[in-house]
């Protein structure tokens, strides 16, 4: 009897079609044309394979030609999809929370974390980011705790709540990223009495994927319920090009875990005006860029997540991108619209939209306005690991 070639189980067989750095590929490979060899099989044959099949299930085992499309797929193919969360609806929902879940030790916090529609109910933005509205009320605390998870927080509303981080109470303002990097014992107390919302962004999915994760548990209290307008992190690390001599080595995560809207504000208005002047500054025309970075190292803030702010001025179209990995911008403020793989969807400000891995995405200005977008991504994971690519309408990066 002739070897038994294998039967193809989702593979169609004969030309494959794939698109590889935007451009349409064809290639054949008559390794993948199983449909083709199983219809030269003999019924003795045929009865064999299917015996295989069921001897492989029944030891766990699974062939890899069965799935190559699937595994090795020519381009990403994301089961995430891209996808908009309105604030005026997350926000109504977070109050409405508010009212009925309490928050403390066992629950943690009163996050409610956004679900990719294409990862199947998980609380996944996407395959390696969380992203959760968070919300704390009047003159409530968020006890402490720690985990391997990097986590920062973004207000794009808001005032009253501190996060104390290592006992660092930091303020949260409407506009300001506040860092709780991975095993930095974290809580949240609101001094005030209104209730405040903001974005919270982890490395959850990842760290669940990979099974990294470490939890801890910390006071029930915050340990310092001091309300400064600035943490000593801030009084220590805040000064531009201005490093302390007693803090030379590099650390993985930023020791600043705060970082003020009136010097993102500042920076962004400065690169527009530059580029008013006729000067190099912008991150493309009428749209200024800035990567939040750890001062000990240039790179970002932390291992896991990238950070940025972007603004587009009056009337701006940004480039075409597509990247490795996943990205999710929240509205801070203005008017516009993101086209995600050619769909438009319209953005006002706390809006949040997801760009899933090699998803073509572009913002532009709308009425008028101009568009301020926060942003994280992981990137720092994959131009770590080597899987980073990128394209610049069309253009290879
Ligand atoms: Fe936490």
């Amino acid at each position: 009897m002739r070897p038994v070639h294998w039967r193809g189980k989702g593979v169609t067989g004969g030309v494959r079609r794939g698109i590889v750095a935007g451009r349409e590929d064809v290639s054949m490979n008559e390794e993948l044309d199983h449909a083709n060899v199983a219809q030269e099989m003999t019924p003795e044959e045929s009865a064999a394979l299917d015996a295989l099949y069921r001897d492989f299930a029944a030891n766990h085992m699974n062939p890899l030609w069965t799935q190559t499309g699937d595994l090795m797929p020519m381009h990403p193919k994301p089961r995430a999809v891209p996808h908009l969360w309105k604030w005026s609806t997350l926000l109504p929902l977070a109050e409405a929370a508010g009212a009925l879940v309490p928050v403390g030790r066992g629950g943690e916090r009163r996050a409610i974390g956004l679900a990719n529609p294409g990862l199947g109910g998980a609380a996944y933005v996407s395959p390696t980011l969380w992203a959760a509205i968070q919300y704390l009320g009047p003159r409530e605390v968020a006890p402490e705790h720690r985990h391997a998870q990097n986590a920062f927080r973004f207000v794009v509303e808001g005032e009253g709540v501190w996060t104390v981080v290592n006992g660092d109470p930091v303020r949260m303002s409407r506009g300001d990223l506040l860092l709780t990097p991975g095993w930095h014992f974290h809580g949240h107390h609101n001094d005030s009495d209104a209730p405040m919302a903001w974005l919270d962004g982890l490395d959850i999915p990842f760290s669940q994927t990979n099974d990294v994760g470490f939890f801890e548990f910390g006071s029930d209290r915050v340990t310092d319920a001091a309300t400064p307008a600035f943490s000593r992190g801030e009084r220590l690390w805040a000064h531009p090009g201005l490093r302390p001599l007693s803090q030379l080595h590099e650390t993985v995560s930023s020791p600043l875990c705060a970082f003020r809207w009136t010097h993102t504000d500042r920076a962004l208005a400065e690169q527009l005006a530059l580029e008013d002047e006729g000067h190099p500054a912008t991150y493309g025309p009428g749209h200024a860029g800035l990567r939040f970075v750890n001062p000990t190292t240039g790179g970002d803030v932390m291992p896991t997540i990238r950070c940025e702010f972007h603004r587009l001025r009056q009337g701006a179209v940004s480039a075409e991108r597509r990247e490795v990995g996943s990205s999710v911008f929240q509205v801070f403020d203005g008017q516009g619209a993101a086209v995600l793989d050619g769909a438009r969807h319209r953005l006002e400000k706390g809006d949040l939209f997801v760009v899933p891995s090699w998803v073509p995405w572009s913002v532009e200005t709308e009425d008028g306005a101009g568009l301020d977008l926060f942003r994280f991504s992981d990137a720092p994971i994959m131009e770590r690991l080597g899987f980073m690519r990128s394209m610049v309408d069309g253009e290879t990066r």
